[in-house]
């Protein structure tokens, strides 16, 4: 008798996080917020298209990443089948926010987290493991702390109306994540044993992806150099890791929801045989004093610009995308090319291939200057002018601040707009509203 009640104590304290999230699945599923979703749901205008939007992808047109090499000394790699699990106890778990649009970015974050720590004096990838989310401890001389020896990505788990929780294109963001350790002297990894890691995750902090399509779970996976060593040379210790945070909507954005810039010369994110096209930290430090004389000048935005023509790079941390009528009189997406300035965005390469795939007007990588920006913009041929990111998905700009004049951007005045179209098709895929294999159910 005493054993059997030593064993279902022992079971309950080990299922406690199901049992949790049952409770709070039903309170949830009780509640309005499922309900309002679907109403809005059904509410949401459809943004008509002059065509037919096919969900199936068109392979020749979708970019599958490289596998990634890795260096001969790199040692052992860590496995998805290694994953040890530390849960939190009962007082560790955080209350869940109660209105799930009105988040912000980043502030809160989920109760576990995924680490894996890398040492080459002990072979290389150690086991991974979720723990409970907590600080960091490291030694002072860590070279994160010094030379910014850190790099980071950035996904979202979305909760679609059949209750599923997706993630999108994660293989790209790992091909990514890779490049960058490369080029920052970090241990590189098997992306799809992290995904699969990761994946666990998502599922113990499951109740935490928001019950709406108005927020989403972003996934923070970082890696840092912790080898606790002075000189500027590769790391022999490293924490890849990952937490998450339930997320609203990015921007706080003008009335009708676009956005406006500070396009200044004087300032540039990214340079020729640089890092601009990789997500390391030291991309971004630079960028956040430039980002707050925007916000002084009651701007936004940055609009990145580059070199003597002043090339439209990024904007903020999105890539741009501008639809025009060219020369000929046809419609034209353009978004800057892959020259090491911009970052290679995984919804920038998602929305090339569907509108490739779509067929109905031009699409091409290519420069944008500011003077073509003016021109197209005097003769009234510039339609639309947009970021794209995993954190907003697209983000209309209408009022570019260029050396002193306000341009106003007509993104918001077209009858059908593109990008309302790009992000609803985006945003079906990611919410599971249509099937498609850019989205990987987590089980
Ligand atoms: C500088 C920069 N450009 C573009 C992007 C958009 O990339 P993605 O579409 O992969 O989120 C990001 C965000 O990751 C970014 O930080």
């Amino acid at each position: 008798m005493t054993t059997k009640m030593a064993i279902n104590a022992k079971d309950i304290f080990r299922n406690q996080h199901r049992l949790i999230r049952f409770i709070e699945q039903s309170i949830r599923l009780c509640s309005n917020q499922s309900l309002k979703t679907a109403q809005q749901q059904q509410e949401k205008s459809n943004v008509s298209a002059d065509f037919e939007i096919s969900a199936s992808v068109n392979t020749e047109y979708t970019h599958a990443p490289e596998p990634i090499k890795h260096d001969k000394d790199l040692g052992q790699q860590f496995k998805a089948s290694q994953l040890a699990v530390r849960l939190a106890t009962p007082q560790q778990l955080q209350p869940k926010p109660d209105n799930d649009e009105e988040l912000g970015f980043g502030k809160l974050f989920t109760d576990h987290m995924l680490k894996i720590y890398y040492h080459k004096s002990l072979g290389g990838w150690q086991k991974p493991e979720i723990t409970p989310l907590e600080n960091l401890v490291m030694h002072p001389a860590a070279k994160v702390l010094h030379y910014a020896v850190e790099l980071f990505e950035g996904m979202k788990a979305y909760r679609g109306l059949d209750g599923k929780i997706r993630i999108f294109r994660p293989d790209m963001n790992m091909a990514r994540m890779n490049l960058a350790a490369q080029r920052s002297g970090l241990p590189t990894f098997e992306g799809k044993e992290f995904v699969k890691c990761l994946a666990r995750l998502l599922s113990i902090d499951s109740e935490w992806v928001p019950h709406t399509d108005a927020a989403s779970l972003y996934i923070r996976p970082t890696l840092i150099g912790i080898d606790p060593t002075l000189g500027v040379a590769s790391s022999d210790s490293a924490l890849l890791y990952s937490i998450l945070s339930p997320v609203g909507s990015y921007f706080k954005t003008g009335s009708n929801g676009a956005v406006s810039l500070l396009a200044d010369p004087r300032y540039t994110r990214a340079w020729p045989g640089g890092v601009g096209n990789r997500k390391m930290g030291s991309n971004y430090a630079p960028t956040i004093n430039v980002q707050k004389e925007a916000a002084a000048r009651g701007l936004q935005q940055v609009l990145w610009l580059y070199g003597e023509d002043h090339q439209l790079t990024e904007v903020g941390t999105m890539n741009i995308f501008m639809f025009y009528v060219n020369e000929q009189g046809e419609q034209e997406l353009i978004t800057p090319p892959l020259n090491g300035l911009i970052l290679p965005g995984i919804t920038r390469d998602s929305i090339l291939s569907m509108t490739k795939q779509w067929g109905k007007f031009k699409v091409r990588e290519g420069i944008i200057t500011m003077a073509m920006v003016t021109d197209l913009l005097n003769q009234g041929r510039l339609l639309e002018l947009f970021g794209t990111g995993t954190a907003c998905v697209v983000s209309p700009i209408n009022r570019i601040n260029y050396m002193g004049t306000d341009l106003y951007i007509p993104t918001m005045e077209q009858e059908k707009p593109i990008h309302e179209l790009i992000r609803e098709t985006l945003t079906d895929i990611q919410y599971g509203k249509v099937d498609h294999p850019w989205s990987m159910v987590i089980d």
